[in-house]
């Protein structure tokens, strides 16, 4: 009897994971103006907004939960005037491998992608976006120079994401939990408020980069096909 209660508090205690505590924050690249929480992505009005300069955001929480935010312009040489700009937002849990790997799982229905292209489409595309991450390993430090915490996370290849910096502790996040599942289509109550302003994309070098073994087969992005169009502004696709 006593050593059956003794088994069930250990199988307790191996069930309460822990979060890595150096990983709690909301942290960012270099512009620091890219970064996660509604100030990004406004579930509640399906809207992105535009950053000052592009780059990508993570938060993570001490419970396991992460958020991301990624803008990213990709220059086009042959036609410097279209650019291509793409905004990225998801949320969902992570855990930490007894490897180091960092393994994050997206709420699926939740992510969202805006992508602009001007000289293919008259409207930005606004959709749905779930990609699965697998880092492989990644560090906390305080870089030397500017003596900021910084987080350095290596993609599924080992290669090394760009650096990301401590921007705000505790981190600044929408809600964890399922925000928006968008399963009804009621068209008269769609919000096409956004209004991406593509001339102003910043052009930059910063390409695509492959996210994960399955983005290289198929990017993951969800097409319902076309549910509304605004004047010069945003196509949704929804269900
Ligand atoms: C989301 O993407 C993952 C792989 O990245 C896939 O396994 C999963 O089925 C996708 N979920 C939905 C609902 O499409
Ligand atoms: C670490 O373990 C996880 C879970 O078993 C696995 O998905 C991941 O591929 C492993 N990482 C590496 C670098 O092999
Ligand atoms: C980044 O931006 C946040 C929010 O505006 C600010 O609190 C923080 O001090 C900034 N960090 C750096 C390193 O500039």
């Amino acid at each position: 009897m006593v050593s059956s209660i003794a088994l069930l508090v250990c199988a307790g205690l191996a069930a309460a994971q822990t979060f890595p505590a150096d990983l709690v924050g909301t942290w960012s690249s270099k512009s620091n103006s890219t970064l996660t929480g509604s100030g990004f992505y406004d579930p509640v009005n399906e809207k992105f907004t535009e950053p000052a300069h592009t780059g990508i955001s993570y938060s993570f929480t001490a419970d396991g939960h992460y958020e991301e935010a990624y803008y990213r312009a990709i220059a086009n040489p042959q036609n410097p005037k279209c650019p291509q700009g793409i905004m990225q937002w998801q949320h969902g849990s992570f855990t930490k491998e007894a490897n180091g790997s960092l393994v994050m799982a997206p709420i699926a229905v939740d992510g969202r992608q805006l992508y602009s292209d001007p000289c293919a489409y008259k409207s930005a595309i606004f959709t749905r976006y779930n990609a699965s991450e697998m880092f492989k390993r990644y560090e906390v430090l305080t870089d030397g120079y500017r003596q900021i915490t910084r987080l350095n996370l290596y993609k599924f290849d080992g290669s090394p994401l760009i650096p990301l910096y401590l921007a705000m502790s505790p981190p600044q996040m929408l809600p964890t939990t399922t925000l928006n599942p968008l399963t009804t289509s009621t068209p008269g109550g769609a919000k096409a408020t956004s209004k991406v302003r593509r001339s102003e994309l910043p052009l930059n070098h910063n390409v695509f980069e492959k996210r994960t073994p399955q983005m290289q087969r198929a990017d993951n992005v969800w097409w319902f096909g076309v549910f509304l169009t605004t004047s010069g502004g945003v196509l949704y696709f929804l269900y």
